[in-house]
């Protein structure tokens, strides 16, 4: 099975994806997660991604398909996979649906978290994550039961360099302009599955249970 989260930048993907790739028992991938483990560990791809990353601009369709192509590879997938955070252009979907064609496979159902822009810059203001697991905490809406340390697995918590306000401004036109036509892509191929992300978060992940078949 193959499914998307989509959804801007706070949105609520990160937060949703361990629930839902849990119920559906497919792996979860998320493209700002590799490319964060990539810069981390200084290889290649890291340094050609780092200066898009900081800035809140997309990494060019070419590195960013190739990398998620070859997480694609991974023996971890054949059950399926959730993605989080791709594709985030139409080229992006395209060749996506291409490559799977190829591997006699397509996407199965998108699943769109609907959140507006004042929600999501709360959002990423007081965000939380944790250098070791990844999971995702806020300050005010979902605090660490200790401050700094996360509650899964103890590891320290750290704010992401890209949620400074400036940064986060620009990470949501970038939405708005390349990625929010994917909601129409996606609709008008019968896929689209929209949850109102405006709730607390077990309510969201309740409603993508549910509008995924999966409750
Ligand atoms: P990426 O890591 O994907 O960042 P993003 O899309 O900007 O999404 P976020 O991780 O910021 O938000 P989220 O929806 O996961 O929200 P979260 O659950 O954390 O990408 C980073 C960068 O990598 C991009 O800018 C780009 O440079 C590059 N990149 C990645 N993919 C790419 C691609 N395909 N093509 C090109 N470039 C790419 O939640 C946010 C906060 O809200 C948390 O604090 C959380 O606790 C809180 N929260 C969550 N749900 C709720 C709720 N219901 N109520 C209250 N608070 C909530
Ligand atoms: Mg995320
Ligand atoms: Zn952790």
């Amino acid at each position: 099975m193959i499914l998307i989260l989509l959804g801007p930048p706070g949105a609520g993907k990160g937060t949703q994806a361990a629930l839902v790739s849990q119920q559906a028992g497919v792996a979860h991938v998320a493209t700002g997660d590799l490319f964060r483990e990539n810069i981390r560990n200084q290889t290649e791809l890291g340094k050609q991604a780092k200066a898009f990353v900081d800035r809140g601009a997309l990494v060019p369709d070419e590195l960013t398909v190739r990398m998620l192509l070859d997480r694609l590879d991974r023996p971890d997938t054949q059950k399926g996979v959730l993605l989080d955070g791709f594709p985030r252009t139409v080229d992006q979907a395209k060749a996506l649906d291409d490559a799977l064609k190829g591997r006699g496979q397509a996407v199965d159902k998108v699943l769109y978290i609907n959140v507006g822009e004042e929600e999501v810059i709360a959002r990423l203001g007081g965000r939380w994550t944790c250098r070791q697991c990844g999971a995702v905490y806020h300050q005010v809406f979902s605090p660490p039961k200790t401050p700094g340390r996360c509650d899964q697995c103890g590891g320290e918590l750290y704010q992401r360099d890209d949620d400074k306000p400036e940064t986060v401004r620009n990470r949501l036109s970038v939405y708005t302009q390349q990625t929010a036509p994917l909601v129409d892509y996606y609709r008008q191929a019968g896929k689209l599955l929209e949850v109102n992300g405006e709730q607390n978060a077990e309510a969201v992940g309740k409603d993508l249970l549910k509008a995924a078949g999966l409750s």
